[in-house]
């Protein structure tokens, strides 16, 4: 049977470019991290993000869902420009799917997914998952099943291995309605198995749902078996940026140079302009011509007669930390405080 866990209504402004990054910059303490960062993201693509520890991967995420501030550059999300004045619409459709995997241990793996969908709710819901919605119950229980987890629905989250987790994880993305899905380091705490897996079912929902999903990867032989797209960050900006099929060892290689020249070269003073950092090597990237963009969703009505726990562990009592992916939080930046990777 054919399940939509993703049941979002055709919206124009989502025909725009999922994710576009210009001149991104970073810097930290007087340290430059992202020197000028230009990435696309494409509807339907799944692009591996690699890089040496400290290349700035994780800073140009956490910068696209609003968990760090950039210094310069324009992120646009589905061609709404990042800034002060978030739409709700930018933020819900942003997801980011982290290594430490952020669910609310307690509650129920149902209860977990269906938080992807608070931004879009009345407060009263994070107080008391009981007061869930059925149709969202629905909505998340056709997001377990997308990733195999549907059977597990009424457990504690706390129970499941780590590989189970971040399929949660990525099911409460999906419950998130979100359109992009970042997801940093997802399978490093995994084994071998278990990250094929769960970088099989990123691709597979770029592929068969049409999101633009991004994923930091350590395991290039694993991102060059499933990604459309090898993107390599080295000195702040983007060194590599090619099919898996037209990547090199050396290209490899170079990002993980044990060199000086990892970090970026210091920034112009401010009022200058990027120029003066030295030109990377970016290969020409001829297979990436634009993909259609998929119509996303279709409608809720879709979701599966599946059966819903009905909660009944759950009680009315008030349960913290179910609350903040969307209102006021960082885009995408799921189950409050859990999901706000802060250091
Ligand atoms: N909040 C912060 N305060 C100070 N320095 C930071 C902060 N966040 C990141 N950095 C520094 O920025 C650099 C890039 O960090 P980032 O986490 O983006 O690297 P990364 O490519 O994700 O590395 P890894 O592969 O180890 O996860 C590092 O030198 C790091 O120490
Ligand atoms: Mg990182």
């Amino acid at each position: 049977m054919s399940r939509s866990a993703h049941p979002v209504p055709p919206d124009p402004a989502l025909a725009q470019a999922p994710l576009t990054i210009r001149g991104l910059r970073k810097s930290f303490g007087g340290r430059t991290v992202l020197a000028g960062l230009d990435l696309d993201l494409r509807a339907g693509e799944f692009l591996a993000l690699l890089g040496a520890n400290g290349s700035g991967k994780s800073t140009a995420l956490r910068c696209v869902v609003g968990l760090e501030t950039p210094d310069g550059g324009t992120i646009r999300v589905h061609g709404h420009e990042i800034g002060d004045a978030r739409s709700a619409q930018v933020r819900r459709s942003t997801a980011m799917v982290f290594q430490q995997i952020h669910l609310v241990h307690r509650r129920t793996v149902l209860d977990n997914v269906c938080a992807g969908a608070l931004g879009r709710l009345p407060l009263r819901h994070s107080l008391a998952p009981v007061l869930f919605p059925r149709a969202l119950r629905e909505e998340a229980m056709a997001c377990l099943d997308r990733v195999g987890m549907a059977d597990r629905a009424a457990e504690r989250a706390g129970r499941l291995s780590g590989g189970q987790r971040q399929r949660v994880a990525i099911a409460r993305a999906l419950c998130q309605r979100a359109t992009v899905v970042l997801a940093d380091e997802p399978v490093s705490a995994l084994d071998p198995a278990a990250a094929e897996q769960v970088v099989s079912l990123l691709a597979g929902l770029a592929r068969e749902q049409g999101l633009a999903v991004a994923a930091v990867l350590h395991q290039p032989d694993l991102a060059r078996r499933h990604a459309d797209r090898l993107v390599g960050l080295l000195g702040g900006r983007v060194a590599v940026d090619t099919s898996p099929g037209a990547v090199s060892e050396a290209d490899l290689a170079a990002l993980y140079a044990p060199t000086p020249g990892r970090e970026a070269p210091a920034l112009p003073a401010p009022g200058g302009t990027d120029q003066e950092t030295p030109a990377l090597p970016v290969s020409d990237g001829t297979d990436q011509e634009a993909r259609t963009v998929p119509v996303l969703g279709g409608t809720g009505q879709q979701a599966p007669a599946l059966p819903v726990p009905d909660g009944s562990d759950q009680g009315a009592r008030a349960v913290p930390g179910l609350r903040g992916a969307g209102q006021g939080a960082p885009a995408g930046a799921a189950l409050g405080t859990a999901g706000r990777e802060r250091r």
